[in-house]
């Protein structure tokens, strides 16, 4: 096992969820201290203790990401209880209703129209702006700290923009680029890791069945994938983790798919 993060300490949005899970364990496992924020706050704090259980320094931070006044009282808390911020993983999103995608294929304009514009800003709210919100909090101590790295979760429907939760990850592949430009000189590099579909490999029967369409749609994808295998969240971490670590150290305004060749199949 290697070491990348000693010393380091380590944010992740989303930090309850799927991969938000995962991530924090990995960024724990290689010696990072992490602060895990949901706006469940309690979930967070429960997959922090697990973390802690490994002999890690993981706290778990209530809040939803969306609330300015809220993140900047968030933020101050976990600098002060973890001593600062070196890498920002910007990772909670919300998703339309996958399930409309079925039947229509991923390039379908599926979701523009029909659904309403407090959700287009809801989804914009939470999946970009409040990247840029949490940037801005964290980037005073990753300067004083030398440097940084922010990583922003994107996924490879940022190509195929179907509906608004497509189109705010083609979006936030913008505000990757847009802070890579801007924070370079302070030495924080900006980069984004876009999944394809995760986890349809993990779902049972019984899951399926709760997802209406789920089943289709992920059918759909693994047959457009090149690598004919679902994905796992284990397929994420060593990108994830060498965007964030000295090894990505010349790397920045990207967005990496990680998506078994999805994108450059669908073209
Ligand atoms: N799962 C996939 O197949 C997949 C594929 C590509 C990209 N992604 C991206 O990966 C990231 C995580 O996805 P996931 O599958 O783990 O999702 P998830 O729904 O399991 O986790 C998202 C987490 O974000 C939290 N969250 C939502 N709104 C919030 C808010 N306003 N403030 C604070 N926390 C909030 C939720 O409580 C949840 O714990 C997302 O950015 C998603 O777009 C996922």
């Amino acid at each position: 096992m290697r070491n990348r993060f000693h010393e380091k300490i380590v944010l992740v949005t989303g930090a309850a969820g799927n991969l938000g899970r995962a991530y924090s364990a990995a960024f724990a496992a290689e010696g990072a201290a992490v602060g895990l924020i949901d706006i469940d706050g309690e979930a967070a704090e429960a997959v922090a203790a697990k973390i802690a259980a490994t002999g890690a320094r993981a706290v778990g931070f209530g809040g939803d990401i969306t609330d300015d006044s809220a993140m900047e009282a968030l933020i101050g808390n976990c600098i002060e209880t973890l001593g600062g911020v070196d890498i920002l993983v910007n990772n909670a999103a919300i998703f339309d209703n996958l399930a409309s995608y079925v039947g229509e294929g991923l390039r379908a304009p599926s979701l523009g129209t029909r659904v309403s514009t407090d959700h287009w800003r809801r989804v914009f709210e939470v999946n970009v702006f409040a990247a840029v919100t949490l940037a801005r909090l964290c980037r005073p101590s990753m300067i004083e700290r030398g440097g940084g790295v922010i990583v922003n979760q994107c996924s490879s429907s940022a190509w195929s923009t179907v509906g608004a939760y497509g189109v705010s990850k083609l979006a936030q592949r913008g505000v990757t680029l847009c802070l890579a430009q801007e924070l370079a000189a302070d030495n924080i590099r900006v980069v984004g890791i876009a999944p394809g579909l995760i986890g349809a490999s993990q779902m049972t029967e019984e899951l399926m069945a709760q997802k209406p369409g789920y089943k289709e749609m992920s059918h759909f994808v693994l047959d457009n994938q090149l690598i004919k295998r679902f994905a796992n969240v284990e397929d994420l971490l060593p990108m994830v983790l060498l965007l964030s670590s000295d090894d990505g150290s010349f790397i920045t305004g990207q967005t990496i798919l990680v998506d078994g060749g999805f994108v450059k199949n669908i073209g």
